[in-house]
């Protein structure tokens, strides 16, 4: 397979895209491309940090700048946990590395009717360079193999708003179109990781290695310590880790149910809420609820020391 990350790097997008530069390299999975849009932080905040985990992994893995807002809501950041960098303030935020010219949305739809059929995508960030991509190409659906996204609450306790987990409440008409083109996603709420924290000793630990790539880790995410404060967690939650986990080995999915997932548009307290349909004849996800995490942690440690 074939795997294209969009990201809004972020210090969890970070782990991600170092898992998939160490892990998607042999004959079954390789890593095609980064996009990236605006979320966490803004997009050139964004590029500038993609380029920057690529530089500490030595990958010539080319990526493609997106969308700098979402389709139609104000746009959200998340920099009071990510940092006002997007990777915990750390001075790593630095780069010579640009995208590319081409647009990510459009990138998106070239690569997936270049490899159609063997292509993957993981989304760790809002939907905007998706959806878009859909309405330019109405057959991408068709040519993406497996749609991993990293997004939603399927018990409904959000952490973006009370409702909505933050990558669809940045952008929610985005996460609507993706959600009605889709039949075959596989999604990794935001529950799933909050239940199934990194202890803080495995964080350490891969901190504490002597190697360019953990001082980095190690760097961003100190970060955690605030998080660790302010809301009293006993250990780390890894969305996206966690997303691109599941994607490379879809074995460590521990439990998951099958929904027709709806996103919820009405301007009030339920927007970007994602109601999981399980009555439905015509599911467009599987929602994973449980992890192999220490399966998953390993993967981490292994891609960052
Ligand atoms: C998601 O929002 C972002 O802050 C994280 O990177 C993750 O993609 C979790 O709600
Ligand atoms: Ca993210």
């Amino acid at each position: 397979m074939r795997w294209i990350i969009d990201t809004d790097a972020g210090v969890d997008d970070a782990i991600a895209i170092g898992m998939a530069c160490a892990h998607a390299r042999g004959a079954a999975h390789t890593l095609l491309a980064l996009t990236t849009v605006a979320g966490n932080v803004s997009l050139e905040k964004v590029n500038v940090n993609v380029g920057a985990v690529l530089d500490v992994f030595e990958s010539d893995v080319l990526f493609f700048s997106g969308c700098a807002a979402p389709l139609v809501a104000p746009p959200q950041r998340a920099e009071d946990f990510h940092g006002a960098d997007g990777l915990g303030d750390a001075g790593l935020s630095r780069t010579a590395r640009r995208p590319q010219p081409e647009h990510a949305a459009l990138a998106l739809a070239r690569l997936a009717e270049r490899y159609a059929g063997e292509v993957g995508i993981i989304t760790i960030g809002p939907l905007t360079n998706l959806a878009l991509a859909c309405h330019l190409s109405p057959r991408l659906p068709q040519h993406v193999r497996r749609l991993v996204v990293m997004g939603g609450a399927w018990q409904g306790f959000g952490n973006q708003t009370p409702a909505a987990e933050f990558n669809i409440a940045a952008d929610p008409e985005a996460a609507r179109i993706v959600f009605e083109h889709f039949d075959h996603i596989i999604l990794l709420p935001w529950e799933t990781a909050l239940e199934q924290m990194m202890p803080f000793e495995t964080l350490e630990h891969i901190a504490a290695q002597a190697t360019p790539r953990a001082r980095f880790f190690a760097a961003m995410t100190r970060v955690a310590n605030t998080w660790r404060e302010r809301l009293g967690w006993q250990g780390v939650p890894l969305p996206d880790p966690m997303a691109v986990a599941v994607a490379l080995n879809p074995e460590l999915i521990a439990a998951s149910f099958f929904a027709r997932v709806l996103v919820d548009l009405s301007g009030d307290v339920a927007r970007g809420f994602t109601a999981m349909d399980r009555r439905t004849a015509h599911p467009n996800a599987q929602v994973v609820t449980l992890v192999n995490a220490p399966l998953a942690w390993q993967m981490i440690r292994d891609a960052w020391h």
